[in-house]
């Protein structure tokens, strides 16, 4: 039987990009709406590289959460060749930090600061490992050579296997896995490697990017793979496998950003992610199974307490609009004046 109001634990979002400044006043309310915790990427300009500059920012973000929320930053610190076992040690030692960002240098956006080349960074990575701090990966190789379309496979073979050999109790969160070899992958791992799925990879796949016409708010980094990825991954996140759980990647681009010869990579899935997520696990038949990948493996994952909260979906169809206003431009969200099943009963 299907039912029109679906209740669950208030979830939280493990992977976040909120930017900074005006931006805030667009991407905080969206998150904190409906999420509990988020995750908050470092990739700033300039980077987030330490744990002042962490603790800032998360004061930035609460100032712009609604006064009738309850919305919690997790910060992160962006890992640069030069970050200092010392500073990891900070990081470890504050609540308001849990992880470190890895990002490939040049894989994405605001990744120029990234690691150059893995071995420069492995006493931190020892560090980590020492003081059970995770490590969120982007994994994708950088090199030109190889197809976007498999980088993140190359990056599994060439990076990955290796790291986790060398450090084999480092706790690890393969962000955005966008592939069937990065579900494998997980799946043969220990419980400390672990994976976030966004909603637009469960949702979409290439030919939502480029049949028809390239369409530039469906780009995002790692781009979207062929429809055989695609189910792998559902597969995956309605398994009920507490390796695997919510991220929304939700990384907003001001339209003049994103309409252009050469776009930025991301997709502004904060004002819907629950409710099309919700979408997803329902066309799987598996909506019982909703909860535990949004409100429950993630927390578990990172040690902290579960939510205690509700939050209700209701089947009641409404209308994404079409941009928001963003600093000094506006944003295109996911689905931009389409139509969205679940809707967010208002706390
Ligand atoms: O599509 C993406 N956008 N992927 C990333 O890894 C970064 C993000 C961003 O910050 O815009
Ligand atoms: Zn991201």
């Amino acid at each position: 039987m299907t039912s029109d109001l679906l209740s669950l634990t208030k979830p939280d979002d493990w992977h976040l990009h909120l930017r900074d400044g005006e931006a805030l006043r667009t991407t905080v309310p969206h998150t904190a709406r409906a999420f509990s915790r988020a995750i908050v990427m470092p990739n700033l300009q300039p980077p987030v590289t330490t744990v002042a500059e962490a603790l800032a920012y998360r004061e930035r973000i609460l100032s712009c959460v609604p006064p009738a929320n309850k919305f919690q930053p997790l910060m992160t610190l962006y890992l640069t060749d030069t970050l200092s076992r010392d500073e990891i040690d900070k990081a470890s030692a504050v609540d308001a930090v849990v992880a470190v960002k890895y990002y490939p240098a040049g894989a994405t956006t605001n990744a120029e600061n990234g690691v150059t080349d893995i071995s420069r960074v492995y006493p931190v990575l020892e560090r980590m490992a020492e003081l059970g701090l995770p490590l969120l990966v982007h994994g994708e190789v950088t090199d030109d050579r190889v197809d976007i379309f498999d980088r993140e496979q190359q990056f599994i073979d060439s990076v990955l296997t290796k790291l986790l050999s060398r450090y084999p109790t480092l706790r690890l969160v393969f962000e955005h896995i966008t592939t069937s070899h990065a579900v494998e992958f997980v799946l043969h791992q220990p419980d400390n490697v672990a994976a976030t799925i966004t909603v637009h990879h469960l949702l979409y796949n290439r030919n939502d990017l480029l049949a028809g016409g390239v369409r530039p708010h469906f780009y995002c980094l790692p781009v979207l793979k062929r429809d055989s990825h695609q189910r792998a991954l559902a597969k995956a996140a309605v398994s009920g496998n507490p390796k695997f759980f919510l991220g929304t990647d939700s990384a907003p681009h001001g339209r003049t950003t994103k309409e252009t010869d050469c776009g930025c990579a991301g997709i502004y899935s904060a004002p819907a992610a629950i409710e099309l997520y919700a979408e997803v696990f329902e066309s799987h038949g598996a909506l019982d199974k909703l909860e535990g990948f949004a409100s429950f493996h993630g927390a578990d994952y990172y040690g902290l307490p579960r939510n205690s909260s509700k939050i209700t979906l209701r089947r009641n169809g409404w209308q994404m609009p079409a941009e928001f206003g963003f600093a000094d431009d506006v944003v295109i969200p996911i689905r931009a004046g389409n139509s969205i099943v679940w809707q967010l009963e208002k706390l």
